[in-house]
């Protein structure tokens, strides 16, 4: 007897299902607010006065945060022209809440007072929680903890804004590693509700408790995570990303690829996304990663369309073209042939046959490898709950919340068969990272 066909995996919930997604979404959101890793009876302190380091694109997000909660930040930046940007981002961030009823003049201009430039170090004063949002880059950083480490008061929290940097190795650069956690705040840091939590070895239960309990009162969902690179979040992207990459080398360009992501209900498929944080931003991982191969004796890994985009000058949305092209003032993005002729050639020089791919191929790949790597992430104690999972791809990367996030909705659809597809795809491309991670054999047999 024949079996059914499966289930086209974009099929649309229903409301009933839909209904059960976001509870799932709400309860899990609930949960992860209570890290297992804070033990029994440890509280985190109020935060009464902040410190952030940097006021570039994420730091002012932050202060902004900080402001809106209440909390009065001190900032510290080292370069005039960012500290004017920076100033009239808020500003015209400000007003546009006030022009659009949010909030009125008079708490504009209390959220403005809040955050101060100080001069140097020295003048944090006693600030119960530091933020450091410099450039993602291991030296930088470290100068700056261990500059924190000089004159923050004891008890103070020190926090890295950082995307994938070893919090460890930043917590190394003080005397007081157990002060030390990673706030991940996702960008538009105001905006965004994302928070994920980063405990490093040495984190203390006081400090971690701290931390997420800052973030509540700021309004955001706080999501507990290991070290590892790129935590939960990026490095479960990493893996939708190389499939989607892999993809444009095989045959599809990224409008059908982000097209069929979309449909399956994603705010934005991966090439739009890529665009709009700037393919920069994918470039220094790659290149970072390619270095560390190439320590360990390693080749490093095949360059992607991402990498011709670059050497252009195609860097996104900020440059006028990345994956595709933008009009002048509109971030509309629009197909370019000159895109399919760089996928094309880039295709050709790595001995790939361009072929006719099926939306359900991208839809099989995409889907898999990242409900692999979040079961994975998860197997290895990263994340401390599926839902966890759950809260970061659906608030932080736009996974449809009526699907309740990738875990769950790879639940619905059943472990066995994302298994068994994985099996499929692993002999259909010979690519081993979709082989079935161990994490995910031990929830699918649980
Ligand atoms: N941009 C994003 O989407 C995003 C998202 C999440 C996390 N992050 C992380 O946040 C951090 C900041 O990123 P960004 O996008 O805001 O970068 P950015 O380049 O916009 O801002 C960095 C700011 O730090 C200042 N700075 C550098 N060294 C300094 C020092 N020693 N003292 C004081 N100021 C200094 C710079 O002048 C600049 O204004 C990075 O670690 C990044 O990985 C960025």
């Amino acid at each position: 007897m024949n079996s059914p066909a499966p289930e086209p995996l974009d099929r649309k919930p229903t409301p009933e299902e839909q209904q059960a997604a976001a509870a799932h979404l709400q309860r899990a959101q609930e949960e992860a607010a209570h890290s297992r890793r804070i033990p029994e009876g440890v509280a985190g302190a109020e935060v009464e006065s902040a410190g952030i380091v940097g006021f570039g694109t994420m730091g002012r997000g932050i202060a902004m945060s900080f402001a809106s909660a209440g909390i009065p930040v001190a900032v510290f930046e080292d370069s005039d022209e960012a500290w004017i940007r920076g100033e009239a981002a808020v500003g015209g961030s400000l007003s546009r809440a006030v022009g659009r009823g949010k909030i009125d003049a008079a708490e504009a201009e209390a959220r403005m007072r809040r955050i101060r430039r100080i001069e140097g170090f020295e003048d944090f004063g006693g600030a119960d929680f530091f933020v450091e949002a410099v450039f993602e880059d291991l030296s930088v950083k470290t100068e700056v903890f261990a500059r924190l480490d000089k004159v923050a008061r004891p008890g103070a929290v020190l926090a890295t804004n950082t995307s994938s940097l070893d919090v460890n190795a930043i917590a190394a650069a003080t005397d007081r590693p157990e002060a030390v956690v990673g706030t991940h705040f996702f960008s538009p840091a105001h905006v965004m509700r994302l928070l994920e939590v980063v405990v490093g070895d040495a984190t203390s239960g006081e400090t971690l408790a701290t931390a997420m309990s800052l973030g509540l009162r700021l309004g955001k969902a706080p999501v507990p995570v290991g070290v590892c690179d790129g935590f939960v979040g990026n490095r479960m992207l990493f893996a939708y990303r190389r499939q989607a990459d892999q993809l444009l080398l095989e045959g599809a360009l990224p409008e059908q690829i982000d097209g069929t992501l979309q449909r399956f209900g994603f705010r934005m498929g991966p090439f739009a996304v890529a665009d709009l944080a700037g393919l920069d931003i994918g470039q220094a991982v790659r290149q970072r990663l390619a270095a560390e191969a190439t320590a360990r004796g390693e080749p490093p890994p095949k360059p992607v369309v991402a990498d011709r985009l670059c050497e252009r000058g195609r860097l996104g949305q900020k440059t006028g073209a990345g994956f595709y092209r933008y009009e002048p003032g509109n971030r509309t993005p629009l197909p370019d042939p000159e895109v399919a002729e760089i996928a094309r050639r880039e295709s050709a020089a790595q001995g790939i046959g361009r072929r006719e791919v099926e939306d359900r191929e991208i839809l099989e790949r995409c889907l898999s490898a990242l409900v692999n790597e979040g079961a994975e992430i998860l197997g290895e104690g990263i994340a401390e709950r599926e839902g966890d999972v759950d809260v970061v791809w659906a608030l932080g990367y736009g996974f449809p919340r009526e699907r309740g996030g990738p875990l769950y909705w790879a639940r619905q659809i059943g472990l066995s068969e994302v298994v068994s597809s994985l099996d499929r795809l692993t002999s259909a491309t010979g690519d081993p990272s979709l082989e079935p991670s161990r994490g995910l054999l031990e929830l699918a047999v649980r």
